[in-house]
């Protein structure tokens, strides 16, 4: 069906990833990253770009008559880079602003979830006018709930309470001190849950979804799950306790489905990777969130296990012929160790040298992040998440001795990583 040229929205470890899955489908397409990172400029061109500027995305992929623009980061999605490209007759994997709203307003996810009769976490919504309801609610739940501002806080804007005095801070900080800034102008009260997280995506084109193998990501900076929450420190796919193909199938059924048919039945079809946050809880599986887009860094574990080219599925959801039901997976495990610069998740140095990438293993995937070249063209850190070192093997333990082994080969002055990336998490302590 000839996919000639592919445009792949965003800079991070999984746009890397992305890549990478898109030149293993096929050696001959041409591959742009806009804007990139020096991880994905060796395997394909960067593109100057600013990701939430829809019409120039837009113009850059119409200039390069590219076949598939595949869009990354959520800010892009919101800003609407697909619009735009649909405009333009141009085939977009990745949703509408509107479709996006699964997303960027929590309060429409939830309103979502209880019209299609999806599990999820009882749930009450409100602005500084609603104070007192909101309030009752808190007392109704004594004090264990979490505190969500409604809009996109680039991961931030959750704050998990065990006390009523911690909750009613956490609304003052929100709707009055505004916090989270026009984000948190409404929030989403919801009872606090506990049990292991399980994410999984469901690729779409509006009516059908394909599923892929479920991740487990880990969001805190320190070991044992302690510390400040980052953008995730590290993953492993698919984890033991959420590997079946029955789990895999319910989750289609009960979950990405029902979603996918409610937003098209609003006129909002979603076209793209539908990513389901569920929590499994005592009382069954409950979804804290669905995100708009590839998780990252689980689509770093998730795309090597994946048994089939990626590029020919997500062209398929572009052009509304997706085959519905579970993507083919490698058999074992994939864990991948994200090694984040010094200062991360706070104010990050940049500019320290990267070394020891081509010591690694031939089949250990290294996937960039915050990495730059400099003059000399020598790999230097440029943010927070630098890359993410990540091995597959015939179990998590194998995937997990080689992820480390590996990762010991590479150095970068102040290089922060956790050592139990793939190991049993107790539930999230809050920070
Ligand atoms: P969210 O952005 O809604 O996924 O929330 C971010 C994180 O907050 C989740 O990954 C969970 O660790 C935690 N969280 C969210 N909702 C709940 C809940 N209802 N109960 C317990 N933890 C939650
Ligand atoms: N790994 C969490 C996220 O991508 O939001």
């Amino acid at each position: 069906m000839g996919i000639g040229r592919v445009l792949i929205v965003g800079s991070g470890g999984r746009e890397h990833a992305l890549a990478w899955a898109c030149r293993r489908s096929s050696r001959d397409v041409a591959i742009m990253v806009a804007p990139g990172n020096a991880g994905t400029a060796a395997l394909a061109e960067n593109v100057p770009a600013d990701v939430t500027d829809a019409t120039g995305v837009a113009r850059i992929a119409s200039e390069r008559a590219v076949d598939l623009v595949i869009i990354g980061p959520d800010a892009a999605a919101a800003a609407g880079v697909a619009d735009a490209c649909q405009e333009q007759g141009i085939p977009v994997f990745g949703p509408t602003a509107a479709a996006a709203r699964i997303e960027s307003s929590k309060t429409f996810a939830k309103q979502v979830m209880d019209t299609a009769g999806i599990p999820t976490a009882r749930w009450l919504a409100g602005g500084a006018d609603d104070r007192s309801r909101l309030s009752a609610f808190i007392a109704e739940l004594e004090g264990a709930c979490v505190v969500k501002a409604d809009g996109l806080a680039l991961g931030k804007g959750v704050v998990v309470c065990a006390t009523v005095d911690a909750a009613e801070r956490a609304l003052d900080e929100c709707l009055g001190e505004l916090r989270f800034g026009d984000a948190g102008r409404h929030v989403v009260v919801e009872e606090l849950l506990t049990g292991p997280e399980v994410s999984v995506f469901g690729l779409s084109d509006g009516r059908n979804v394909r599923t892929l193998v479920p991740a487990r990501d880990y969001k805190r900076i320190f070991d044992g799950d302690r510390g400040a929450n980052t953008g995730g420190m590290g993953a492993m796919a698919p984890p033991p306790d959420a590997a079946s193909r029955a789990f895999l199938e319910n989750v289609s059924r009960t979950v990405l489905k029902p979603c996918i048919d409610e937003l098209r039945e609003q006129g909002n079809p979603f076209v793209g990777c539908l990513y389901a946050g569920l929590m499994l809880t005592p009382r069954g599986m409950r979804v804290l969130e669905f995100n708009a887009r590839f998780g990252d860094p689980e689509t770093q574990v998730v795309l090597p296990l994946l048994d089939e080219p990626l590029l020919e599925v997500l062209m398929a959801c572009a052009r509304g012929e997706v085959g519905d039901g579970v993507a083919p997976a490698a058999d074992g495990a994939a864990v991948g160790v994200v090694a984040a610069a010094a200062g991360y998740p706070g104010d990050v140095r940049r500019g320290d040298e990267i070394t020891g990438l081509e010591e690694l293993d031939d089949d250990v995937l290294c996937f960039q992040a915050g990495t730059a070249l400099d003059g000399d063209g020598r790999l230097r850190t440029a943010g927070g998440r630098v890359l993410c070192i990540t091995a597959t093997g015939a179990d998590v333990e194998a995937a997990r001795a080689r992820a480390y082994g590996n990762l010991a080969r590479v150095h970068f002055d102040g290089l922060q990583a956790r050592t139990d990336i793939g190991q049993p998490v107790s539930a999230g302590v809050p920070s």
